[in-house]
């Protein structure tokens, strides 16, 4: 039996999820993989575990909806579905691609999503949504003022929250430092390329903040992204006046924080 079928008995039945008003299926399109879980949307937690499938090469309109619908299938799944995106998302419409095929810039990835999967599909920016699970469930929680979340991964992701507010498609990972992308410097990938200890990176991480916090003056950053679980390893090392948190709810915000804005976004 393959892993797919086999993992299906995990999975809801149509059944429940109709007798579920209170879920919705999250989807993470990230640079390395593409995953999905149906979540609770009262405590944000996932129902069941996720699945991952690959991200494909190149990563087309065509070839990600055609993963995004066997996921939504292997779900057996027919309710709303929230989807993250790398990339400014306006009316659900991607108006940029730094770590995607560039063929994605101009695609209504909602109408795309959409009619690969047979459901409703909203889609957002994956900084953004990461960063709403965090501010609903996780380390953001209750937090006042001006948060900002910094997801470090592939890229680097942005979320910008006033007093609980999201101003979406903040794009801070673009900033210009020393004449180079921010997430050229200080992104997790760019550590890992550039063979940098946790200690050197660590310097890079909090220029890019410095440079964040000189321009905005938030009250407290959340870094989000694979590396908030090693945050012991760069976070005491950062020197910005602004309290920093690691991100609380792991691998799984993304996918929360879709599965969130599909019923209330
Ligand atoms: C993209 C953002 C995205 C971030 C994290 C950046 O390169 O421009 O839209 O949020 O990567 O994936």
């Amino acid at each position: 039996m393959s892993a797919s079928l086999s993992s299906t008995r995990d999975h809801l039945s149509m059944s429940e999820q109709a007798a579920s008003e209170r879920s919705a299926l999250g989807v993470d399109i990230g640079g390395s993989g593409i995953k999905a879980a149906p979540v609770d949307l009262a405590s944000g937690q996932l129902l069941t575990r996720r699945e991952r499938i690959p991200t494909p090469e190149p990563s087309t309109p065509a070839a990600v909806g055609e993963i995004v619908a066997e996921l939504a299938r292997r779900f057996e799944w027919t309710g709303p579905i929230g989807c993250t995106f790398p990339a400014v998302i306006k009316r659900g419409v991607a108006l940029s691609a730094a770590n995607v095929d560039k063929s994605w810039i101009g695609t209504d990835v909602d109408a795309v999503m959409s009619a690969a999967t047979g459901c409703a599909v909203t889609v957002m920016n994956d900084a953004d949504a990461a960063g709403v699970a965090e501010m609903r469930w996780g380390a953001g929680r209750g937090e006042e003022g001006l948060v900002i979340m910094i997801t470090l991964g592939t890229g680097i992701g942005s979320a910008l929250f006033i007093d609980g507010i999201l101003v979406p498609n903040t794009e801070l990972g673009h900033l210009e430092i020393r004449g180079k992308d921010a997430e050229a410097r200080a992104s997790a990938n760019a550590r890992e390329d550039r063979k940098l200890s946790w200690h050197e990176w660590a310097e890079d991480v909090d220029e890019y903040l410095r440079h964040v916090e000189h321009l905005l003056s938030p009250d407290l950053f959340i870094i989000g992204g694979g590396v908030s679980t090693k945050a012991d390893r760069f976070v005491p090392r950062l020197t910005v006046t602004a309290r920093v948190v690691p991100a609380a709810m792991g691998n799984d915000a993304g996918i929360a924080g879709a599965a969130h804005l599909a019923r209330n976004g």
